[in-house]
C-alpha cells in the first residue's frame, strides 16, 4: 500500500499557531484544539487559525464547550452561510422546531436507529453538499460508547495504486438520499451526481468522493462493475489506518471538513441517552472533477 502523502507534514504543524493549541491525535485525520472558548465571539486571528487547523487535519475537536444555539450558529457563520438539511424528514435526527438550520440528534431506549451509523459524507445527495458540519453533544452515555469514527478521504485516495487512480479519473457517481433516509419519510429523495475523484477547493489535494451511505452507482460502467468497484472503494476508505476514533464528553464539539472526510457514529450505548445538535455550513460549489 502507498503511504498517504501528508501524514508526516500534518504532525509538524504546531509552529503555525499563536492563539490556539492544535494537538494531532492520529497521523492522517483529527486534532484537538485548546485555548479557545466557543461560548464567546472569536477574533479573526483565532478564526484564521481554526480554519488552518481544519484544512490541515480534516476534523477538529474541542472539549468543555457548553455552547448555546446562538454560539453554535455564530461559530459556523465565521466559515460561511448555514446549510439547510435537504430531505431526511423520516430520519433518526430531526430539524429542531423553530431552528431550521439545527438538527437535533437525540437517542435513547426508544430509538429504533440512530443517525450516521453507516459511513458517509453529510448530504452528498445534495447538488452542493455542505462544506462542513459542527456537532455539539450535550449528553453522552454514562458508561462510555457513542464514539464517532472519522476517515480521511485524501489518505484513502493517495494509497490507491496508480492503475486504480487512472481507472477512476473522470468517472462520476450518483448519490441517492433514499439509501440513507428512512423509507416512507417523504415523496422524493434528493439525488445528485458527483465526480468519483474530486479536488478539495481550498487545499488542492485529490480525494475519493464516494461513500457507502449514499453513493448508488458509477455512471460510466455496467451496474455489475460499478457494484464491485464501489464495494472495493468503500472497504478501502473504511480502513482503520486513516481513521481517528473520537470519544465524546458532555459538551465536546466536533467540527469536520465534509469535503475530505467521512464519518460513522457507533450505536453501542442502547438503552442510554446520547444527545446533541448539529449545524452545517453551506458549500460554495459542487465537487469538481480533477
Ligand atoms: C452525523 O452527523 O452523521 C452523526 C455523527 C454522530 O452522531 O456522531
Amino acid at each position: 500500500m502507498n503511504a498517504p502523502a501528508k501524514a508526516v507534514e500534518l504532525q509538524s504543524t504546531a509552529a503555525r499557531y499563536e492563539h490556539i493549541t492544535v494537538t494531532p491525535i492520529s497521523p492522517n485525520v483529527g486534532a484537538e484544539i485548546g485555548q479557545v472558548d466557543l461560548t464567546r465571539p472569536l477574533d479573526s486571528a483565532v478564526v484564521g487559525e481554526l480554519r488552518t487547523a481544519l484544512l490541515a487535519h480534516g476534523v477538529i475537536f474541542f472539549h468543555d464547550q457548553p455552547i448555546s444555539f446562538e454560539d453554535h450558529r455564530r461559530l459556523a457563520q465565521y466559515f460561511g452561510e448555514l446549510h439547510i438539511h435537504v430531505g431526511g424528514k423520516g430520519t433518526a435526527s430531526k430539524t429542531l422546531e423553530g431552528h431550521p438550520e439545527i438538527r437535533k440528534q437525540y437517542f435513547d431506549r426508544n430509538s429504533k436507529r440512530v443517525s450516521g451509523e453507516v459511513w458517509h459524507t453529510d448530504q452528498s445527495c445534495a447538488q452542493i453538499p455542505p462544506m462542513a458540519s459542527i456537532l455539539h453533544q450535550d449528553a453522552v452515555p454514562p458508561d462510555g460508547g457513542g464514539d464517532t469514527l472519522f476517515a480521511s478521504t485524501y489518505a484513502a485516495y493517495e494509497t490507491l495504486s496508480p492503475r486504480m487512480k487512472a481507472y477512476l479519473e473522470g468517472l462520476t457517481a450518483v448519490h441517492d438520499g433514499s439509501r440513507i433516509f428512512d423509507k416512507g419519510g417523504e415523496a422524493e429523495y434528493p439525488i445528485a451526481t458527483h465526480p468519483v475523484v474530486t479536488i478539495h477547493p481550498e487545499t488542492g489535494r485529490k480525494l475519493l468522493y464516494v461513500n457507502r451511505g449514499q453513493t448508488d452507482y458509477i455512471n460510466e460502467v455496467t451496474r455489475e462493475e460499478s457494484k464491485a468497484i464501489l464495494n472495493y472503494l468503500f472497504d478501502h476508505i473504511e480502513q482503520p489506518e486513516w481513521q481517528v476514533r473520537f470519544r465524546w464528553r458532555a459538551h465536546s464539539v466536533a467540527f469536520w471538513d465534509n469535503r475530505c472526510t467521512q464519518h460513522k457514529a457507533i450505536w453501542d450505548y442502547w438503552p442510554n441517552v446520547r444527545s446533541g445538535y448539529r449545524v452545517q455550513i453551506k458549500g460554495v460549489a459542487s465537487p469538481q472533477p480533477v
